[in-house]
C-alpha cells in the first residue's frame, strides 16, 4: 500500500465536495487521509457528514487556532471545500504551495462570491468549475483542473449549480489524486500534470 497522502479539509457549508473526497477514499480511488476537517461555522452540515465517517473536525474562527490546527495534523494538503473565509497572506505563506480550492466558474471569469448567479445573469453560453492552488489574491492561483458546462436555454440559476457541482464533486478528488501522486509541477502560472497515462 502506498503511503496515504494526509490533508486538511476547511469548510463552512453543507459539505457535498467534503462528502465527493470522502466517497472516493472510501472507494479507494483516493490514497489520502484525511487528518481533520475544520469549519469556522458550527452549524455546518459538513460536520455532521465527519461524524457519520469517524472523521476528526474541529470549529475555529480565529486563524491562528486553524493553522495550530492544521500543522499539529500533520496534514500536507489543505483543501478549501466550500469554505467561505478569505485567508490572510500569512495563513497562506505559512502553506505555500500546499492550499487549494475549488470554485464554480471557469476563472478568471467571476471570482468571488454567487459566481453561478452572475454567469446565468451575464447571459454567459458556458461556464464550469476550476480546481486551483490558493495565493495571496481571490480565486487567483495556478490551474490544476478545469471543466466547462454549457449553459442551457432551459436553465434556471438553480439548475445550473447543480450541474456544475455535479462536475465539482469530480474534479475535486481528481485534482487530490494527482497532487497526492506527486503529478502536478508548478511553472509559473501553469500546472502542468506529469507521469499521467
Ligand atoms: C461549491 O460550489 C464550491 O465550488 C464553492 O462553494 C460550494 C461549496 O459546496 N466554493 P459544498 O459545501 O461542497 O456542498
Amino acid at each position: 500500500m502506498k503511503n496515504k497522502l494526509p490533508i486538511a479539509i476547511l469548510v463552512s457549508g453543507s459539505g457535498t465536495n467534503l462528502q465527493a473526497i470522502i466517497d472516493s477514499i472510501e472507494a479507494g480511488r483516493l490514497s489520502t487521509e484525511i487528518k481533520i476537517v475544520i469549519s469556522n461555522k458550527p452549524e455546518a452540515m459538513a460536520l455532521e457528514r465527519c461524524k457519520k465517517h469517524s472523521i476528526k473536525s474541529a470549529v475555529y474562527n480565529n486563524e491562528e487556532e486553524m493553522m495550530k490546527a492544521i500543522k499539529e495534523s500533520g496534514a500536507e494538503l489543505i483543501c478549501l471545500a466550500g469554505f467561505m473565509k478569505i485567508l490572510s497572506p500569512k495563513f497562506v505563506l505559512a502553506f505555500k504551495g500546499k492550499i487549494i480550492n475549488i470554485h464554480p466558474s471557469l476563472l478568471p471569469s467571476f471570482p468571488g462570491l454567487h459566481a453561478q448567479r452572475r454567469a446565468f445573469e451575464y447571459g454567459a453560453k458556458v461556464t464550469g468549475c476550476t480546481v486551483h492552488f490558493v495565493d495571496e489574491k481571490l480565486d487567483h492561483g495556478p490551474i490544476i483542473i478545469q471543466v466547462a458546462v454549457p449553459v442551457r436555454g432551459d436553465d434556471t440559476e438553480e439548475s445550473l449549480t447543480q450541474r456544475i457541482l455535479k462536475e465539482e464533486h469530480k474534479i475535486y478528488p481528481e485534482a487530490i489524486r494527482l497532487f497526492a501522486e506527486g503529478k502536478i509541477k508548478i511553472k509559473g502560472r501553469r500546472v502542468l500534470i506529469v507521469g499521467e497515462k
